[in-house]
């Protein structure tokens, strides 16, 4: 277990989870890590830890280069547990550290871990001393969680940016530039419609709070390190944050005995021949998480489920769930299904798209099943509203 150099005096040495693959109900295919930074300098500072089965992995990198014991300052830019989970038995070594940390941030702690901790509570722009360096605070409140900051040294020019701007992506290297670029931001991606998208307001205001630094590297609290594709990856932000959509639809549906899905084949169709781009997914194929990767991007999103006893299918409603949750905004909805008498489903997929403010379209409903000419005018009439 190495720790890995960013520049001179400052570590990477966190822990890769590779086996992760159920992130609080988000689809992890491909692992993650959790980033802990140490300094070495006058004060020797660690930012961040690990998740709590990880510790030992964090602990065996730290002591590849100082005896843990000798840690003075503790950073935690957040109190979620994939970022604390190691603080209890850490702070139980470095007895002498003080923890520094925002107000809701010790609040947080204090109440996740009930421990008397030595906390030294930062202001936003508050800074830090640490011999020949300083830590710049910035609170970035909901870019996660209120208490969420990031913390800025300058002599170096990195950001260390906790949760915003990470992947979950378990790699051995640590660097933007040693892993293709297109998975690395299909993560990125799919990391900010299932975890920031929410926030997006939160997120501009952390972007414009940061956009006046000077940065060479953003280290954030999963994945990998910005050194090489910064203006990428913030440019990302900046469109996403801003709910900017293209020419696009995402068809999320599920079948019974496949007349729903003959529905979605008809509404494909129509974007089709409008020239929109079109993803069709299945929800009995694909994960809700990366429907969220699809739908970050996408004007449109039709949503159908048949009635199954006076519902919609539960694999609809959980999507539903999870995408009211996430609150994409600036989008245009459609609700479909197929029936067999009561054909509750689709006036409550419709409601459910309303509660997220979308734009709806008019609602395709059909009983038991479609015929040829039936589908043919679904399509002709979806054509005319697009
Ligand atoms: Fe990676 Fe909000 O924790």
């Amino acid at each position: 277990m190495q720790p890995v150099k960013l520049k001179a005096g400052i570590y990477w040495v966190g822990g890769i989870d590779w086996d992760i693959r159920n992130f609080h109900g988000y689809l992890t295919q491909r692992g993650s890590t959790y980033n802990a930074y140490l300094i070495i300098d006058e004060k020797v500072t660690l930012i961040d830890t690990v998740k709590h089965y990880l510790y030992d992995e964090m602990i065996e990198r730290i002591s590849k280069i100082v005896d843990p014991a000798k840690i003075d300052y503790i950073v935690s830019n957040h109190v979620e547990m994939d970022h604390s989970g190691g603080l209890p038995k850490l702070m139980a070594v470095a007895k002498n550290a003080t923890l520094f940390t925002s107000p809701k941030g010790a609040s947080g702690l204090k109440a996740h871990y009930h421990q008397d901790w030595n906390f030294k509570v930062v202001k936003s722009g508050d800074s830090l001393n640490i011999g020949k360096r300083n830590l710049a605070f910035v609170h970035t409140p909901m870019a996660h969680w209120p208490d969420s900051m990031v913390t800025y040294l300058p002599e170096d020019k990195i950001l260390f940016s906790n949760d915003a701007l990470g992947q979950h992506l378990a790699t051995s290297e640590r660097f933007d530039d040693q892993v293709p670029l297109g998975i690395t931001m299909l993560e990125a991606k799919k990391y900010y419609a299932n975890i920031l998208m929410l926030f997006d307001r939160p997120v501009a205001g952390a972007l414009k709070a940061i956009g006046g630094l000077e940065i060479e590297m953003i280290a954030p609290s999963h994945g990998l390190i910005w050194r090489t594709h910064i203006s990428e990856i913030v440019q990302a932000y900046q469109k996403w944050s801003a709910n900017e959509t293209i020419e696009k639809a995402v068809i999320v549906y599920d079948s019974m005995w496949g007349s729903t899905a003959k529905i979605a084949a008809a509404i494909q169709a129509a974007f089709e021949n409008k020239g929109i781009s079109v993803k069709m997914m299945c929800l009995t194929a694909n994960h809700i998480s990366d429907v969220m990767t699809e739908v970050i991007d996408a004007k449109y999103l039709c949503i159908g489920s048949p009635t199954l006893n006076n519902n919609m299918m539960p694999t609809v409603a959980s999507f539903l769930t999870y995408l009211k949750g996430l609150a994409p905004k600036n989008r245009t909805g459609l609700a479909f299904g197929s029936y067999g008498w009561s054909g509750q489903s689709i006036g409550l997929v419709e409601t459910m798209l309303k509660d997220t403010k979308m734009v709806i379209l008019e609602k395709i409903k059909v009983q038991y099943v479609p015929d040829q000419a039936g589908l043919q005018k679904i399509t002709v009439d979806l054509e005319k509203q697009l």
